[in-house]
C-alpha cells in the first residue's frame, strides 16, 4: 500500500471521544478531536505537526500508534494497516514505533531506578532477561547514546534535572530500535536553555540511527529549524501541509499565515519589520465544530461560501497541500494586513 519512501500513512482518520454529559449543559454527543485526516510521513524524514491546544495533536499522534483506537480510516506502518491488527500482532510491531511525551517529569516511574526504567521495554517485550549482562551493557550503551553517564544506572529520576530526564525518556524509547517515534511536545517542559540541547540529540539520533519522527509542537518556532515538512492543524483537521520553506516562505492558508506572523526573525532588520497578525478569539469546541469551513469563525478573508461548503485539498504548488477555497496561485488567501511578508 505504501509506496517505498513512506513509512507511514494516515487515511482519513478519525477519533470521535464521547461528550460527557455534565459539561456543555449536559448535551451529548462526540467530541471530534481527529477529523478525517491524511498525510504520509517518509521515512527518516521529521514531520511537524502543529496547532493551538485541543487542535488533536496528541491525538492523532496516538492514534497512529493505535494508543487510542481510531473511529475510523486507516493507519499504514509500511504495508501493515495498523487499524486492522489483533492486540497481540499489534504487541508485535509495537517495538517499532514509539513515543516521547512532553512531561519527562511525568512520565518516567519515580521509584524506578534509572536502569530499570531504560531497560524495562526489553524484558517486557522479552529481549532480554532481567539481570543478565546482556540487559546490563544494553542499558548502559542507550545512556552513552543520549550523553548520559552509564554509571548513572542506579539513580533515580528525581536526581536528575529536566533536560537529563528527558534523555533518559528518549534512551527508554530507543531500548527496542524504533524506525517511527512521535515525539509529543518534547522540549516544551524544559528550561529554554536546554532545550537547543535535547533538540540536537534528537537530530543526531535521527541520523545516526535512520529514524522517522512526528514531532508534535504548538507553534512554528520549535518545528521550523527541524522539520522536513510541516502539517498545519485546526480543530481535528489539517489546514496545510508543505516542505518546512514553502510554508514559511508562502504560507497559504490565513490560519497558517497568522502562525507563521508570530514567529521571530532571526535578523534584526527583518524583525523589526515584522507584521503581525493575531487572530481574534479562541478556536471552537471539537464538539461543536462550524458548519464549511471550520476555520471561518476566525478568518478574516471569509466568504459566503465558506459557511456553507467545506473547502477539499489541493496543491497550488506541488507537494504544497491547502485546505481552503481562496488558495490558488494568484494570492487571493493572503492576509492584507500581512501583504509583503506573506507574498516574499
Ligand atoms: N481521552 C479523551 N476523552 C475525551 N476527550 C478527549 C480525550 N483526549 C482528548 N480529548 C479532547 O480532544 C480534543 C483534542 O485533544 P488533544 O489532546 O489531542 O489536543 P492537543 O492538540 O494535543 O492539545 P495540547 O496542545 O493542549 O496538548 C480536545 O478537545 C480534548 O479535550
Ligand atoms: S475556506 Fe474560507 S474560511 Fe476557510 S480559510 Fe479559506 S477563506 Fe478562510
Ligand atoms: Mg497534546
Amino acid at each position: 500500500m505504501t509506496e517505498n519512501n513512506v513509512l507511514v500513512q494516515v487515511l482519513c482518520l478519525r477519533k470521535y471521544f464521547p461528550l460527557g454529559g455534565g459539561l456543555f449543559g449536559g448535551k451529548t454527543g462526540l467530541v471530534k478531536a481527529v477529523d478525517g485526516i491524511s498525510f504520509e510521513i517518509r521515512r527518516g524524514e521529521t514531520l511537524g505537526l502543529v496547532g493551538e491546544s485541543g487542535c488533536g495533536k496528541s491525538t492523532t499522534g496516538r492514534a497512529i500508534l493505535q494508543l487510542h483506537k481510531p473511529t475510523s480510516g486507516q493507519v499504514f506502518f509500511e504495508d501493515t494497516d495498523l487499524t486492522r491488527l489483533s492486540a497481540e500482532e499489534l504487541r508485535r510491531l509495537r517495538p517499532k514505533m514509539q513515543m516521547i511525551f512532553q512531561d519527562p517529569y511525568a512520565s518516567l516511574n519515580p521509584r524506578h531506578s534509572v536502569g530499570k526504567i531504560v531497560g524495562e521495554p526489553l524484558v517486557i517485550h522479552k529481549v532480554m532477561r532481567k539481570g543478565s549482562q546482556e540487559l546490563e551493557d544494553r542499558v548502559a550503551e542507550l545512556l552513552e547514546l543520549v550523553g548520559m553517564d552509564p554509571s548513572y544506572v542506579r539513580r533515580f529520576p528525581h536526581e536528575f534535572s529536566g533536560g537529563q530526564r528527558q534523555r533518559i525518556g528518549i534512551a527508554r524509547a530507543l531500548s527496542l530500535n524504533p524506525s517511527f517515534i512521535v515525539c509529543d511536545e518534547p522540549i516544551s517542559a524544559l528550561d529554554v536553555s536546554i532545550q537547543a540541547q535535547v533538540v540536537n540529540l534528537m537530530q543526531d539520533l535521527q541520523q545516526q540511527l535512520g529514524l522517522t519522527y512526528l514531532l508534535i509542537a504548538h507553534d512554528l518556532s520549535m518545528v521550523k529549524h527541524v522539520s522536513h515538512r510541516i502539517a498545519v492543524m485546526y480543530l481535528g483537521k489539517i489546514m496545510e501541509l508543505a516542505d518546512r520553506n514553502a510554508l514559511f516562505d508562502n504560507p497559504l492558508h490565513p490560519y497558517t499565515q497568522s502562525l507563521n506572523s508570530a514567529v521571530p526573525l532571526p535578523v534584526p532588520r527583518l524583525e523589526r519589520q515584522r507584521r503581525r497578525f493575531i487572530l481574534k478569539g479562541d478556536p471552537p469546541s471539537p464538539a461543536f465544530p462550524p458548519s464549511g469551513c471550520v476555520f471561518h469563525t476566525r478568518c478574516p478573508l471569509a466568504i459566503e461560501k465558506c459557511v456553507a461548503v467545506e473547502p477539499e485539498p489541493s496543491d497550488p504548488y506541488p507537494g504544497h497541500t491547502v485546505v481552503c477555497h481562496l488558495a490558488d496561485q494568484s494570492g487571493r488567501s493572503k492576509i492584507p494586513e500581512l501583504g509583503g511578508r506573506a507574498e516574499k
